[in-house]
């Protein structure tokens, strides 16, 4: 069998996490598919010289998007003018599409999704929502069978790392946000991590999933952190409270007597012993209520080149196991022998 041949579209913090992790990780990964993975090419404005001389490089991402020697095109460039054109050009050849741009699919899902089912290719984008937690998989697999109520969740790990070093070091907005954008958390533009338009877009994607709606950013009352002052922290400290932003989804009945999903992002006091309340820096968290399993919570990181590369990477995995159409998925579950520590068998 051939590998599966992916070409990379942005080498920024997370196209880079993406080479290095398929570097690290490919024996798992083959292990776990029965089928190899390959980057082919890589979609970048300059050369790099950390990347192995195998992999093609090149600025010509529409011309990219047509090789035959590319099964999965990964778009890691961000943006939504660019980014369309070129994942639209790749469905037109039939190429399978794994994104984290949780703007453009926000923005024109509905667009892409509809041109996707007319070619029949798949777009996968569990790294456009909450990092490292594969929280589009826990709604669409591990939920199926639940009525969603509502879901809450911290969906911006760089507002809630600046929130929480304001609050624990006393340090100012400015200072933290210039270290998050040092460590690869921050949007390229930080104002979509502040005022609350990245959570938005966000909150659109889950509770497109969770309620089975249309993608509807539009719809989805917006207000980050930018206005939250150190006082506001300290009262809401001396009260017993933290403030974290949130985004929130839940349905309502409209005085109509239909039935709606009410969609909002924005800082919320939150009493200091509850779960969420105690996620700090870049970790996310997402709480979900739903019939018949009751509330369940999902932790980790929200952002950074590892957390994300292993969301985008499982995206990759799954279209691998679904092109290699085999049956026999324990083929490749040898090279480790189990075994029991020395100390339990005494
Ligand atoms: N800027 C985003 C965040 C990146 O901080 O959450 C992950 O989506």
């Amino acid at each position: 069998n051939r590998p599966i041949q992916l070409a990379i579209l942005g080498l920024g913090t997370v196209g880079t996490g993406v080479v290095e992790l398929l570097q690290n990780n490919l024996d798992e990964m083959t292990r776990r598919t029965g089928r190899e993975i390959k980057i082919t090419h890589v979609g970048t404005r300059r050369n790099r010289t950390d990347i192995p001389t195998d992999i093609k490089q090149s600025a010509d991402l529409l011309a990219i998007i047509q090789q035959d020697d590319v099964d999965i095109v990964v778009e890691l460039m961000g943006g939504t003018t660019t980014a369309k054109e070129v994942i639209l050009a790749a469905i037109e050849h039939g190429k399978h599409i794994v994104t984290a741009n949780k703007a453009l699919l926000a923005e024109h899902g509905n667009e892409i999704f509809a041109k996707a089912d007319a070619n029949g290719v798949k777009v996968a984008y569990e790294a456009a929502v909450a990092g490292g937690i594969p929280i589009i998989k826990i709604l669409r697999e591990g939920l199926a069978a639940n009525k969603i109520d509502w879901l809450a969740g911290i969906i911006n790990g760089t507002g809630n790392f600046i929130m929480t070093e304001m609050r624990d070091k006393k340090r100012d907005f400015a200072d933290v946000l210039a270290e998050a954008q040092a460590l690869g958390y921050a949007e390229a533009d930080p104002t979509f991590d502040v005022e609350g338009i990245d959570a938005a877009h966000k909150l659109t994607l889950l509770a497109s999933i969770a309620f089975g709606i249309p993608l509807q950013f539009d719809k989805v009352y917006c207000e980050g952190i930018t206005k939250i002052t150190k006082q506001d922290v300290r009262y809401a400290n001396e009260l017993g409270y933290r403030i974290k932003h949130l985004g929130f989804a839940k349905r309502r009945i409209l005085d109509s007597g239909e039935e709606g999903i009410e969609l909002r992002v924005h800082p919320t006091l939150i009493p200091k012993q509850v779960l969420l309340a105690n996620v700090n820096g870049v970790k996310n968290a997402i709480m979900v209520d739903a019939e018949p399993v009751g509330q369940t919570l999902y932790y980790g990181s929200g952002a950074g080149a590892g957390a994300t590369a292993s969301a985008v990477m499982a995206d990759v995995v799954d279209m691998v196991r679904a092109l290699a159409e085999t049956n026999d998925s324990t083929a490749n579950l040898v090279p480790h022998l189990a075994f029991q520590p020395e100390t339990l068998n005494n």
